[in-house]
Order: C-alpha cells, then sequence, then structure tokens
C-alpha cells in the first residue's frame, strides 16, 4: 500500500503517520512507502518502509501531484487552515481549504487507478448549537467560513467518487481532545488547552460557561477511524460519502471533573473564567451531539474512551513531549 498524508506534519497527520511506522500494514497489507506532505517538508521517522518528506502549498497542483504519484493506493487530505484562522483571513482560507481540496481531486484524478481519498471534514460543518443533536441525514448549514469551505471539500470529493476518479470517505471529526504542543488557532483551541495547560503545572482561560457542551473525541479514536476509514468498504456508502463519527457531546465542567479526577484539585483550579464573545460566536453555532447511527452501526466506527481515559492517555502519550516542545 503506498499512502500519502497532506498535512502529514500536523497533529493527526503525525500520528498517523507514527501508528503505520509501527504496524508496517494497512487493511492487512504491507505499507510499501508513506509521503508526508506539509508546508515545511516534515521530519522523517523510522519505519519498516520508505519514508518521503515533502514541503510545498496544497493550493499548489504540481507540488500536490508531486506528493500523490501514480500508484498511490491512499491519500489522507487533512491539510487546511483551521476555524478561527479561516474566519479571520477569508483569502486563506479559500485558498488553502477550498483550492488546496480541488488540487487533491484533479492530482487524484491523473492517477491510473482511483485512490481511497480520506477527507477531514469538521463538526463546524453544521450549525445547530448547544440544543442540536443531529441525524446522520442533518444538513450542512456552516455558520463559519472554515464549515463551508469543508462542506464544498466534501461535495466535490463525493461527485469525484460517483465519477470514479477517487473514492472518498469524508469524515466529519468532532473537537479532538487534549492536542498536544502549543494553543492553536482554532476556536475550539480551548476545549485542549482547558485540559493540557493545568496538566503541565499552567494556568489557563475558560472563554465559555461550564455547562457548555462539546463534541469531541480522543487522537487515538480520530487515528483508529483513519485508519478503518482507509480500507473499509465504501460500497454501502452510495452516494453520501459523509460519515458523523461516534464523539461524545460533553460538558465543559464533566471535562474538568475529568481533569481533578485523573490529575487532583489542584490542577482543576489552574483554569480560570474568561468569558470571550468571539470564540462563543464561532463555537456556540457548532451542534453539541450527533446520533451517529450510520457510522456505528453499518461501518463500525470506534467509540470514545471515557474523559478520564482521555486524560489519561495523553498524559501517557502527548505529555512528556510537549513538556519538552515547551521548554518546560
Ligand atoms: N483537530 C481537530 O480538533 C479537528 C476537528 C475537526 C476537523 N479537523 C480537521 O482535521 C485535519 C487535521 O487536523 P489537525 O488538528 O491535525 O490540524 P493541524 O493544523 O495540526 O494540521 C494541519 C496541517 O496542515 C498544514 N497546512 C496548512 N496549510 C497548508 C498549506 N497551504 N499547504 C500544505 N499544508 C498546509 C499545516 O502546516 C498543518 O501541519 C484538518 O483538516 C482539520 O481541519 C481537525
Amino acid at each position: 500500500m503506498q499512502i500519502t498524508i497532506l498535512g502529514g506534519g500536523g497533529f493527526l497527520g503525525r500520528k498517523l503517520a507514527q501508528r503505520l511506522a509501527q504496524e508496517g500494514t494497512l487493511g492487512g497489507q504491507p505499507v510499501t512507502g508513506l509521503t508526508l506532505f506539509d508546508l515545511q517538508a516534515p521530519a522523517s521517522l523510522p519505519a519498516p518502509f520508505p519514508v518521503r518528506c515533502l514541503g510545498g502549498n496544497i493550493a499548489d497542483p504540481e507540488a500536490v501531484k508531486a506528493a500523490i504519484p501514480a500508484g498511490t493506493d491512499v491519500v489522507v487530505h487533512l491539510a487546511a487552515v483551521v476555524s478561527a484562522q479561516a474566519e479571520a483571513d477569508f483569502d486563506l482560507g479559500l485558498t488553502v481549504n477550498l483550492h488546496g481540496t480541488l488540487a487533491v481531486l484533479q492530482a487524484c484524478r491523473a492517477l491510473p487507478a482511483p485512490p481511497r481519498v480520506v477527507f477531514t471534514s469538521s463538526v463546524a460543518s453544521f450549525s445547530g448549537g448547544q440544543d442540536a443533536r443531529l441525524e446522520d441525514d442533518a444538513r450542512q448549514l456552516p455558520g463559519n467560513s472554515y464549515g463551508a469551505e469543508k462542506a464544498i471539500g466534501e461535495l466535490l470529493l463525493q461527485d469525484a467518487s460517483r465519477k470514479g476518479f477517487l473514492d472518498a470517505v469524508n469524515i466529519r471529526l468532532p473537537t479532538v481532545i487534549i492536542r498536544p504542543g502549543r494553543p492553536n488557532k482554532a476556536a475550539s483551541s480551548f476545549v485542549s488547552a482547558i485540559l493540557r495547560e493545568p496538566l503541565l503545572g499552567l494556568e489557563t482561560e475558560l472563554p465559555v460557561p461550564e455547562d457548555f457542551a462539546v463534541w469531541i473525541c480522543s487522537p487515538r479514536r480520530a487515528v483508529e477511524w483513519f485508519l478503518h476509514a482507509m480500507t473499509m468498504d465504501t460500497g454501502p456508502l452510495g452516494l453520501d460519502r459523509g460519515i458523523n463519527p461516534p464523539g461524545r457531546s460533553a460538558t465543559v465542567g464533566k471535562m474538568l471533573s475529568a481533569l481533578a479526577e485523573v490529575a487532583g484539585p489542584a490542577a482543576r483550579a489552574r483554569v480560570r473564567h474568561a468569558p470571550d464573545p468571539a470564540i462563543e460566536a464561532i463555537v456556540g453555532t457548532w451542534p453539541a451531539s450527533f446520533t451517529a447511527e450510520r457510522a456505528r452501526r453499518l461501518f463500525g466506527f470506534s467509540e470514545q474512551e471515557s474523559l478520564e481515559e482521555i486524560v489519561q492517555a495523553f498524559i501517557e502519550d502527548d505529555l512528556a513531549a510537549t513538556r519538552a516542545e515547551r521548554g518546560l
């Protein structure tokens, strides 16, 4: 299996690459090569197969073609400008999130055989807000530019699948917690920060009330979902290539209780309330819950761990590296 990860230097791309390197196989077949593509060529990693690391812009069709050579079986398209950044810089969001996805479509279309494309869409492509519990056929009605660009990308890849140019699975990811490293420019960055920063011994701010609910998943589950989507039988998907995976709806208060349970009340006390209407205006439109029946019943996407396990997993997987990266 020849695999390309676009956005392979980012949070989830790196984790997926590490998992592939550990396993050496995908869907029972040996991985024969991995290309990691990002704005800056990602650092390589030890693997039982060749790893190619390329730097380039996802909106540059030639750069994307170089990252998806003939013989590519699977493309995981994660390269994106995230929510608050795409909202602040409309042109950048359009270039990366829309023209980038078009470049991926065209590069895949030029291959002799249609590859599987796993595209990460987002909960931000829906609206409905705190009271919503969305069914699988809920309409995508984005309340922000990032979500609109993701929804357009889904439609393009869905149509390209119908045409036989590629074979897409569009996963509408929940907010993935706990993101390692530093806070990022996602409007949802605080959802990770309120858990990660206290675990690092740092104070942090909570921009929404504690009863604010978020549709979340763990990085471990996100990687499981990618691996599943990379090889699953797409026949039963039919025209509808979108998957609402089984995340978990959790209030911020419940997340902070899990933090206190795992790391003690002193960790929880490092979170200060600091309402931020700009952040709440973006994340407040995102639905707090999905039924996710189709992903569970028909397609076998795995369920979430408990919040306590998610906090514990961050401590096991990412805390030491985050400390080192931030010089703490
Ligand atoms: N992490 C989440 O909570 C979450 C939730 C919903 C959807 N998603 C989507 O999942 C994907 C992966 O998320 P992540 O958290 O790993 O994001 P990330 O920001 O860590 O990784 C994205 C990568 O894309 C790269 N990139 C940005 N612009 C680029 C360009 N012009 N050319 C090439 N590369 C470019 C970035 O350098 C980065 O390494 C993204 O598409 C994101 O929109 C993430």
